[in-house]
This record gives structure tokens, C-alpha cells and sequence, in this order.
């Protein structure tokens, strides 16, 4: 069966001194039940990209895994500003968030160039775990479900079959991030059973059920067990409540029912 993942982006927070004492805090808070917990879940953190030499070194042969909030689907060349997946890989980066709400909101991103970077992190090995999710006014209209199915499969198109099943999708609800607003586990479920259905139509019954999908938007440890409970959610994206070294500790130990 499908393996539970914990999350924690970072989004632009903290500064290299501060990220060493969160990842001191969380080894050895994590480290200690790492035998028990790598049973059955894997933990990742996704610092900024500047933060992620210092964070790779203090994550030396930890059980935490190392993301990337975001990279360039180029290998090189004449992008100002820009990241891509070889630098990344040279730090042991194993993740990378594409297309999340505030990529596509703040910084405009369209499904195009996500669907380009998908594709790149895919080529280089790197898990990408593609971002969906409706904003308030699509919520309220009744278009959920065709908002975030047409993100995610436009953001999926054109992967080779032996990229299919090594992808992962999170779903964050734009009017759930960061708002203190999480979606209840059914609305959740509700969502992660369509986007299942669809990865289904789109690589087949195997490949969908390998598939982890994860929830996003306003995770805490109050509201982690009863989501990651359900059948369709696989495990967490968690933004505020990874900022913290005790919050996300009890998040990674969520209860699945
Ligand atoms: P919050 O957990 O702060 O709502 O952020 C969610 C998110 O955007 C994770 O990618």
C-alpha cells in the first residue's frame, strides 16, 4: 500500500542559522523514533533554495528527505535568478513542489510551464509533486473538481510511461492555505477520490494506486489524524505548522485510522 509522506514546505522563511536549529530540533525529535516511523511514512523538508546546502549538511544521514520549493525546467543557460534540477540534485535534493497556488497566483505560473518543469524534474529523477488546487471563487461557483482536474492533467501530460508512477499530486485549496481554514476530511477526500479516478483514466489502475496524493491547507497536528485517515489522502504538505520544530514532530507522528 501506498506510504504516508510528511511535508513541511518552508515557503521564503527562516535564515541559514535558523534552519540549522530547526533541523537539530527535528533530528532529534524524529531521529529517535526513525526505526518506528520509517515503517510506514517518509518525512521530507523543502527549505529555500538558497537555504538548501546548509539544510543537505545538517540533514547528514538523517531519515528526512530534502525538497525543493520550485526550479527551472532548463538544465542551464541564461534564466537570471533561476534554479534547475542538476544544481539541486548536487545538494541530494530528491523532491521538488511544482505549480504550487502561490507560484501560479504570485508569480503567474500557467499549466504550460508547469507541466515543462514537471516533465524536467521527471527526465532528472527528481520527484515532482504537482500542486492543485481551486481558489475561493471557483470553490464557491461549483468548479472544484473541473479546476483541479484540468491543472492536473494538463500538468501531467506527455510523462513517459516509466515516469508515471513516480510522481506525486498534492491538493491545496487555495482558500485553505495559510488561512486556518483547512478543508474537513470528506471535502478532502472528496477531491483526492476525483483526482485518483482521473490518474486512473490517464495511466491506468496500477500506476493510479501508486500514486501518493497528498493534502495541503492548513494542516496542524489538531486536524492531521483525521485527514491522512481517509483511503484517498496519502500524507500532509504543511506550510505554517512545519516552521516549527514541536508541531511538525507530532505531524509526522499523525494516527491513520
Ligand atoms: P499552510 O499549512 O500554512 O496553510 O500552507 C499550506 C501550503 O501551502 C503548503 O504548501
Amino acid at each position: 500500500m501506498r506510504r504516508i509522506l510528511i511535508a513541511g514546505n518552508w515557503k521564503m522563511n527562516l535564515t541559514a542559522l535558523e534552519a540549522r536549529v530547526l533541523v537539530a530540533s527535528l533530528r532529534s525529535d524524529i531521529d529517535r523514533d526513525a526505526a518506528a516511523l520509517a515503517r510506514d511514512r517518509d518525512v521530507l523538508i523543502a527549505p529555500p533554495a538558497v537555504l538548501i546546502p546548509a539544510v543537505s549538511q545538517a540533514l547528514a544521514g538523517a531519515s528526512i528527505a530534502l525538497g525543493a520549493q520550485n526550479m527551472h525546467f532548463e538544465d542551464q543557460g541564461a534564466f537570471t535568478g533561476e534554479v534547475s534540477a542538476p544544481m539541486l540534485k548536487g545538494f541530494g535534493v530528491t523532491h521538488v513542489i511544482l505549480g504550487h497556488s502561490e507560484r501560479r497566483h504570485v508569480f503567474h505560473e500557467n499549466d504550460d510551464l508547469i507541466n515543462r518543469k514537471i516533465l524536467a524534474a521527471a527526465r532528472h529523477r527528481l520527484t515532482p509533486i504537482l500542486c492543485v488546487g481551486e481558489t475561493q471563487h471557483e470553490h464557491d461557483a461549483g468548479r472544484a473538481l473541473e479546476v483541479v482536474l484540468t491543472q492536473l492533467q494538463a500538468g501531467l501530460s506527455g510523462l513517459y510511461p516509466q515516469h508515471r508512477g513516480e510522481v506525486m499530486v498534492a491538493y491545496e485549496p487555495v482558500w485553505a492555505i495559510g488561512t486556518g481554514r483547512n478543508a474537513t476530511p470528506e471535502q478532502a477526500e472528496h477531491v483526492h477520490g476525483a483526482i485518483r479516478e482521473s490518474l486512473r483514466d490517464q495511466f491506468g489502475q496500477e500506476i493510479a494506486d501508486s500514486i501518493r496524493i497528498l493534502y495541503g491547507g492548513s494542516v496542524t497536528a489538531d486536524n492531521v489524524d483525521s485527514l491522512v485517515s481517509k483511503p484517498n489522502i496519502d500524507g500532509a504538505l504543511v506550510g505554517g505548522a512545519s516552521l516549527k520544530a514541536d508541531s511538525f514532530a507530532r505531524i509526522v507522528r499523525a494516527r491513520v485510522d
